[in-house]
């Protein structure tokens, strides 16, 4: 059993991780300040997990029917050198920590607002990236799995789009990821101890299949997926589809959609391989390899849980591109990971939360 701080583990990816990990034994410390989150994330996941609520040190701490703590929750900021140093003492009593690894989720993701609060995006995203580092060093722990995503690659020159494409984020979003994927390049190089994972995540959608957790978007939700199941449940009026003109063959955008719990197992298994291998530093593509459009996202949503969704189309938005699928056969290779789980499991469980949670976790507790 190792203990694994999680930076935004409350949040959408990261809750799902936590869950993965604790059923895979470990012991998580979260660290979030839940500026796009809520606690009940974390009592959702204990209590899928079987854990008892408690308090120790000032902290929310989940135990196990043995008495261990196996989750344990900081409400701080990835910027605090003070909330970090609380959470990596979190990890054991000793002088030095024992934390064993950082899964490090705690970031801004919105591109549109990302362009208009660049200040922000490079404050939370870059500098918080920088002080966790500087905190892991104080801690005595040099592996570090980081969320990095898709949007790195701008406008694709091929197809599916392998690691080794060109950066070239459109945005400041992607320029924040670029620019931490550059900074992990530059520690590992600085000292051969550190054990890194660049994950660059195409389109996570979906949720655990318990309907228990998911993903819960402030306000108005700009990525398809929530605008789907919010216009399924009567909550909004029609999903606005950007672009019947694209060069595909239905004329709408194409993605790589994949569940939030194949990435979440992602994660266990670069984890597991950097904690074994000399491999220093990994950079992954994590989709599943297949595109699907727009159109038929929506399509399949109303078979599989035999509900309308109305849309209608609107011009494209901008930044967006035709089509964006994962080359994942290094994941394949190096971790041994591919997708399980199929759109089909996707549209069922992003339902099933959405029917439980109309609010998302909002009201609760
Ligand atoms: P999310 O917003 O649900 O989770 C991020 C968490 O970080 C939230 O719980 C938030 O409260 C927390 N957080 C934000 N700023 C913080 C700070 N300063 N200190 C501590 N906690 C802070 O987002 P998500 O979808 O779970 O994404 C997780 C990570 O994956 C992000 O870094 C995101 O950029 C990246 N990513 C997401 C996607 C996606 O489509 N969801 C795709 C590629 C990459
Ligand atoms: C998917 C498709 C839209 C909303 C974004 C980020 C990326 C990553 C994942 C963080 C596109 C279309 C959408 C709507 C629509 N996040 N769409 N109507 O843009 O592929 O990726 O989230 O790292 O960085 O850029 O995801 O869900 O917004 O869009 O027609 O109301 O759905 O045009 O074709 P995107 P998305």
């Amino acid at each position: 059993m190792a203990t694994v701080l999680i930076t935004g583990g409350a949040g959408f990816i990261g809750s799902h991780t936590c869950l993965v990990l604790i059923g895979a034994g470990h012991r998580v410390v979260v660290v979030d300040n839940l500026q796009n989150s809520s606690v009940e994330a974390l009592h959702r996941v204990a209590e899928l997990c079987n854990l008892s609520p408690g308090q120790a040190s000032g902290h929310q701490v989940w135990t196990s029917a043995t008495g261990e703590s196996q989750l344990i929750f900081i409400n701080g900021d990835i910027r605090s050198s003070e909330d970090l140093d609380q959470a990596f003492r979190c990890g054991g009593p000793g002088e030095s920590s024992e934390v064993t690894a950082v899964l490090h989720f705690a970031g801004l993701k919105a591109v549109g607002d990302s362009i208009h609060q660049p200040l922000s995006y490079w404050h939370v995203n870059v500098e918080g990236t920088r002080c966790l580092l500087e905190a892991m060093r104080r801690h005595a722990c040099r592996t570090i799995v980081f969320s990095s995503t898709a949007a790195l690659y701008g406008f694709p020159k091929a197809l599916p789009i392998p690691e080794s494409s060109c950066i070239q984020p459109a945005n400041p979003y992607g320029q924040t990821k670029a620019a931490v994927e550059q900074l992990l390049a530059d520690v590992a190089q600085s000292e051969p101890r550190w054990r890194i994972a660049r994950l660059r995540y195409f389109n996570p959608v979906g949720a655990h299949p318990s309907g228990c957790i998911g993903e819960d978007p402030n306000g108005v939700p700009s990525n398809l997926f929530p605008l789907i199941t919010q216009v399924a449940m009567g909550i909004r009026p029609h999903v606005q589809i950007f672009g019947s003109d694209w060069p595909t063959p239905d004329g709408t955008g194409i993605r790589d959609f994949i569940h939030v719990m194949d990435l979440a197992e992602g994660h266990r298994q670069a984890l597991d391989v950097l904690l074994a291998s000399d491999e220093q530093i990994l950079t992954l593509n994590l989709g599943s390899g297949h595109g699907h459009s727009v159109l038929e996202m929506i399509q399949a949503f109303e078979r599989i849980n035999g509900c309308p969704v109305a849309y209608e189309f609107a011009p494209r938005r901008p930044g967006d591109v035709a089509e964006s699928v994962a080359d994942s056969s290094a994941a394949k290779q190096l971790l041994g990971w591919s997708t399980r789980r199929s759109l089909e499991d996707i549209c069922r469980d992003g339902w099933a939360w959405r029917q439980r949670n109309r609010n998302g976790y909002r009201n609760r507790r």
